[in-house]
């Protein structure tokens, strides 16, 4: 028998799990917060006892895990890493060991950069509206934390998209609550079943970065409750983070991270969340009004301007101005995640990356990049690309050599390295990364027949010349976005929109493969003949398109984004504090509320350039048997799904609900979506249960979500803006629901 020197990190790490459990099962005696059958918060409880002040203060005080204003990190901190906390070994509390960010193990730049699986972005997750495959890239992407020496992964970032010109919309899921919440929780989960904790992130309301730092979002209760805030609950209601991360802006006058009103009360009274919460680096501005407003960890010294839960805090504590019983509070927090997710029981051990099968974790990559690419335009059959022979111009986008990556902490240094060094930016929030992983090579190996010549697309002359030569063209677009940044417009760069105007006027047959961050407009839509959204596709990403344009894998992303036909069309047609200057301070006021999105779409009667939900399959679906009934006090809707074309194919079924009297902050919402496989000429049944916090209108005063009594029409559709939608109207009984959504009596 062969047996392959490279194992399943999945299996190093039961392999390490069992080891640990031994090891603690001897030292119970001495010190019973290692015995497992305790409660988490019993266990908490019993070391927080033993615990000096000082001791107590050390957890609370977290450092940056490179090299940062000439400030080294800590002996102990991972390499190039985003973060470091000391623990307390006589106690047997590990240190805790941070690394950005939900597209997998990021590096922070340097000789050093540590080279691992990066999943397809944040979007394109959203984009295959299946929490399964979320789930998998998590666990994917925690196992190689662990192998690496993680055990907190800075993930789980849902901000909201209010402007697709945010240039992190990438590492987010998308506009609306429930796919967002939902997708970025099973994330969440998927990453924690490697008994690591993982945060939620950038809380809340840090939807643009021009002005991060500085800008203060006005909006008010009941809005945010419904919008930015809900996906950020649902998000931990799915996949229940051992931390949050707060965030650099600030919310109605109150920096995120001293915000009492976010902090203490929606967070931790509210939705009841147990464990800690992180500053991100730099976002703690104080000491005593932060302490006391909730945050229970400071981040990433030397980023604040002091250090703020260090030497001030223990002050602090010991003139009674922050009460111990709070810093217990905060230490508590910080040790129940860590004993309920496994953190202290399976502690991680020193990196070894020669453990990690990065063969099979590429494949958990590309599976997600082609569930979630959107194929958004296929005029005449051109995809996918026929077999026979033929001359395909591949032009533009770096396609000989990669794909693209987005920029900033969240980064992923690819095993094989950049395909196209010194790209600008070359610094933060660079360097533009490009995956080496080529689509053109992957479509030559796919379509041996066919004769394949690459023009870079320099000169839109010299690639239509090309593209007028050959039978069909693939053209490549890129548009490459990156944090502490936002993009000026959503025109492509580069002068790329001419680029594919010349090339379609040589050649219609062109099919344009856009690797952007977000949304972006397209002035030549007409002209082409197939659009396909790839988004940031990851490790594989090559591949990942190269399949999807043979037909080897049938398109079944949606779009988890409005695209917009123009700026115009925008709340804020201009992106306040765009460009950045440093230390201004502005208001940023989210005047449409709730309405984000699609949302804002319909109630402006404004019709997008893709609206939400859409996407695109190489075989056609019919919907039908729309069926609505209250079982259990929970709307639930029923639906068959037909393929109806020659190929297999994934469905997103999308079910909206529009109320016909009560008065909502837009003419419907995303109810429930489910993606089934179906083959050709079968039908499948869906259903999806609906949570009532989507069909009722939070109540402030009262903390309430209220249903209204009246007629609700829901909706069976493709997506947002659906021709061939069907619905079916149901009668709802006024009802309400706590905080949490869930019953009360009448
Ligand atoms: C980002 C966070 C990240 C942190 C640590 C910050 O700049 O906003 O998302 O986790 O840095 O790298």
């Amino acid at each position: 028998m062969k047996i392959s020197k490279k194992i399943s990190v999945i299996s190093a790490a039961v392999a390490l799990f069992c080891g640990t459990a031994m090891a603690v099962a001897a030292d119970t005696k001495d010190q019973p917060w290692m015995n497992q059958k305790l409660a988490a918060r019993e266990r908490a409880d019993l070391v927080l006892k033993e615990m000096s002040l000082d001791e107590k203060l050390k957890l609370v005080f977290g450092y940056m895990g490179a090299e940062w204003k000439n400030t080294p990190p800590p002996a102990e901190a991972r390499t190039q890493s985003a973060g470091f906390i000391p623990g307390v070994p006589r106690l047997g509390i590990p240190n805790l060991w941070e690394a950005d960010a939900g597209i997998g193990v990021a590096s922070q730049a340097g000789p050093n950069a540590r080279e691992a699986t990066a999943l397809p972005s944040g979007l394109n997750t959203a984009a295959t509206w299946d929490p399964n495959t979320a789930y998998a890239g998590g666990a994917m992407i925690g196992a190689e934390a662990r192998a690496f020496g993680f055990n907190v992964m800075l993930a789980g970032g849902v901000n909201l998209m209010r402007d697709p010109r945010n240039g992190r919309n990438f590492e987010y899921g998308g506009e609306d609550p429930l796919l967002a919440g939902r997708i970025v929780g099973a994330q969440i989960k998927g990453i924690q079943s490697n008994r690591i904790v993982s945060t939620l992130k950038h809380y809340a309301l840090n939807d643009q970065e021009s002005g991060r730092t500085t800008l203060d979002v006005k909006i008010d209760d009941r809005s945010a409750r419904m919008s930015d805030l809900l996906a950020m609950q649902i998000a931990k209601e799915e996949g229940n983070p051992g931390s949050v991360m707060c965030s650099y802006n600030r919310v109605n006058g109150v920096y995120a991270c001293e915000n009492s009103y976010l902090l203490n009360e929606v967070l931790k009274h509210d939705w009841g969340f147990q464990g800690w919460v992180m500053s991100d680096w730099g976002a703690t501005h104080s000491t005593i009004a932060a302490a006391n407003a909730g945050l229970d960890q400071e981040s990433g010294f030397p980023f604040d301007l002091s250090n703020y839960f260090a030497a001030p805090l223990k002050e602090a504590v010991q003139n009674g101005w922050v009460p111990p019983a709070r810093l217990d509070d905060m230490v508590r927090r910080i040790l129940v995640p860590m004993f309920e997710h496994g953190v202290i029981d399976h502690p991680v051990a020193a990196p070894a990356p020669a453990t990690i099968d990065f063969k099979a974790h590429a494949a958990v990559s590309i599976k997600d990049a082609q569930e979630g690419m959107v194929l958004l335009k296929n005029s005449g059959g051109v995809l996918p690309l026929k077999a026979s022979a033929q001359r395909i111009a591949v032009i533009g986008g770096y396609a000989d050599k990669g794909v693209l990556a987005g920029g900033g902490s969240s980064l992923v240094y690819p095993v094989g390295g950049n395909a196209v060094p010194g790209l600008e930016p070359k610094t933060w929030p660079g360097p533009v990364m490009v995956y080496p992983s080529s689509p053109l090579k992957a479509l030559q190996r796919r379509l041996p027949k066919a004769s394949m010549r690459f023009n870079d697309g320099a000169d839109p002359a010299a690639a239509a010349r090309l593209a007028k030569d050959s039978d069909v063209v693939v053209l490549f677009a890129t548009q490459w976005t990156g944090e502490g940044m936002d993009v000026p417009n959503l025109s492509l760069p580069k002068n790329q929109d001419a680029l594919i105007a010349a090339v379609t006027a040589a050649n219609p047959k062109t099919v344009v493969v856009l690797e952007t961050g977000g949304p972006v407009t397209m002035p030549w839509l007409p002209q082409a003949a197939a659009v396909l959204e790839a988004w940031f596709p990851g490790t594989g990403g090559g591949e990942a398109i190269a399949g999807v344009l043979t037909g080897e894998t049938n398109p079944s992303g949606h779009l988890p984004a409005t695209f917009p036909a123009s700026e115009s069309q925008l709340p804020r047609p201009v992106l306040d504090g765009y460009p950045e200057v440093e230390n201004r301070r502005f208001d940023v006021d989210y005047h449409e509320g709730a309405a984000v999105g699609y949302k804002w779409f319909d109630l402006k009667e404004l019709k997008p350039l893709f609206p939400f939900g859409y996407g695109l399959s190489y075989t056609e679906f019919a919907m039908s048997d729309l069926a609505a009934e209250v079982k259990n006090g929970v709307l639930q809707a029923s639906f068959k799904v037909k393929n109806t074309g020659r190929v297999a194919g994934k469905q997103v079924a999308q079910v909206y609900v529009a109320p016909l009297q009560a008065k909502w902050e837009a003419p419907k919402r995303l109810a429930g979506f489910q993606k089934l496989d179906v083959k050709p000429g079968a039908s499948a049944r869906g259903s999806v249960s609906i949570d009532p916090r989507l069909l009722a209108v939070y109540e402030s005063a009262s903390k309430t979500w209220k249903v209204e009594a009246g007629d609700y029409r829901l909706v069976l559709a493709a997506s947002a803006m659906d021709p061939q939608a069907s619905s079916v109207v149901v009668h709802l009984d006024a009802a309400t629901y706590d905080v949490n959504g869930k019953p009360l009596k009448e």
